[in-house]
């Protein structure tokens, strides 16, 4: 049975860093690093945005939920999860089971400015900026209560932040 020290999975909002600090903890822990929407992109064989285009954002969150139980049924792997992993419940019970859950937090001001500009991504489109605020006002306490940990990504390099992560993850061993 996978216990829930199995499996390191990283969650936050858009442009929080998941997907730079992801390889770098997976490096530090000699685990293997997977970020969740590559898995998706690679078996639907297009694009999230071509997805979302596709099959609407129900039919992403299908794929989504599908990746996440197959890539948690394993072990010693660091998983970056899109931005909406959390909006289904089923969802936050598989990676809290199966894996210790890092919450990264960025401030709105903070995601608002990381993500100016950003054409790949498909819930963005159109009125983005009243659509970061919208989105990330709607997560902030889903992601809270989906976390065993949450550190703050602001004013660290992505290394530093990576650190913190391998520390409380080896603290946790320790107990
Ligand atoms: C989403 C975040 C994206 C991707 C999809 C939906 C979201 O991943 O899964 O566009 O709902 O927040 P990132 O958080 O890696 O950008």
């Amino acid at each position: 049975m996978i216990h829930w020290r199995d499996n390191l999975s990283l969650i936050g909002f858009m442009g929080s860093g998941k997907s730079t600090v992801g390889p770098m903890v997976a490096s530090m822990l000699g685990m293997f690093y997977v970020d969740l929407d590559e898995i998706i992109e690679k078996k639907a064989g297009s694009s999230v945005a071509d997805i979302f285009d596709k099959h609407g954002e129900t039919g992403f969150r299908k794929m989504e939920s599908a990746a996440l139980k197959k890539v948690l049924a394993g072990r010693g792997k660091v998983v970056s999860c899109g931005g909406g992993v959390i909006l289904d419940k089923e969802n936050v019970l598989t990676l809290r089971s199966l894996s210790v859950v890092f919450l990264l937090l960025v401030s709105e001001e903070t995601a608002r400015r990381r993500l100016q500009g950003c054409m790949k991504r498909p819930l963005l489109k159109g009125e983005w900026e009243d659509k970061v605020s919208r989105l990330y006002r709607e997560r902030l306490d889903l992601y809270r209560r989906a976390a065993h940990f949450s550190l703050s990504a602001e004013e660290k390099s992505p290394v530093e932040v990576a650190e913190e992560i391998v520390n409380i993850w080896k603290n946790l061993w320790w107990k």
